[in-house]
């Protein structure tokens, strides 16, 4: 059976008393034995937040795919695991728009933070204009096959399928779209990795909140949510867990 993870992106928000969320959230839920919980703020608080975790696991949102160097402003996986990090969050879109980061790339990342210890949460998702266009299935199996280091194991690697168009707008896919989008991600895993790719974790993101999480959770290949808005405040993300625990 697979551990579930819910997944908190703070991206770029929070400052040092933010922190407080953390403590609220680990008062807020109760440990069970099958789900992870994750926050990966920003990465100035990497080391305070490791310290306070209580339970929580900590990640940062990005890492470099060098180990070390000569990379101004970058980070390497080893620096966020020394920071006590177990994850890393690879190839979010906003990172692929923003940094025009490729599968290449984010391949490299994910390698570096395997190399690390780190557990790489590898993110994919179509565009608007790719799902109207009936073109999903092929843009994620090529952004999979692309990204996932062959490295990649049930243990050191996550995938989170997030639609562009579902991120931080409040619009989210049908069911029958999420079933039908990690089914077909679950059937190329287990087609390259094995028993691996059976036993990867497959999470959804874009728009997860309280109200929809039970609904998302129900379907057999989600194992988790990756969430970003809904994470900030323990009190939105703590129901979120709990559904998670309770799928
Ligand atoms: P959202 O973001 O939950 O605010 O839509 C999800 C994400 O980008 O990981």
């Amino acid at each position: 059976m697979r551990r579930k993870l819910a997944a908190g992106n703070w991206k770029m928000n929070g400052l040092a008393a933010s922190l407080s969320e953390l403590t609220a959230l680990s008062d807020a839920i109760s440990p069970d034995a099958n789900t992870d919980v994750l926050i990966c703020p920003p990465a100035p608080l990497l080391f305070r937040a490791s310290d306070m975790a209580n339970g929580i696991q900590i990640g940062a949102q990005d890492c470099h795919s060098n180990l070390e160097g000569a990379h101004t402003g970058d980070l390497s996986a080893s620096m966020i695991a020394d920071a006590g990090a177990s994850f890393a969050i690879v190839g979010h879109s906003e990172r692929r728009e923003g940094h025009h980061e490729d599968d290449s790339d984010i391949r490299g990342k994910a390698r570096a933070a395997h190399s690390a210890g780190l557990t790489a949460i590898i993110c994919i998702g179509e565009s608007e204009e790719e799902r109207t266009t009936g073109k999903t299935l092929d843009v994620l199996g090529t952004q999979l096959a692309g990204s996932c280091p062959d490295d990649a194991t049930a243990t050191n690697t996550v995938i989170a399928y997030e639609p562009i168009w579902a991120i931080g707008t409040g619009k989210v896919p049908t069911q029958e779209q999420i079933v039908e989008v990690h089914d077909f991600l679950r059937e190329k895993l287990v087609a390259r990795f094995g028993d691996d790719g059976s036993n990867m974790r497959l999470l959804y993101g874009g728009s997860v909140k309280a109200s929809n999480a039970a609904t998302i959770f129900e379907a057999d290949n989600v194992d988790g949510a990756l969430v970003g808005g809904a994470s900030l405040k323990a009190s939105d993300f703590a129901p979120i867990v709990t559904a998670l625990q309770a799928s």
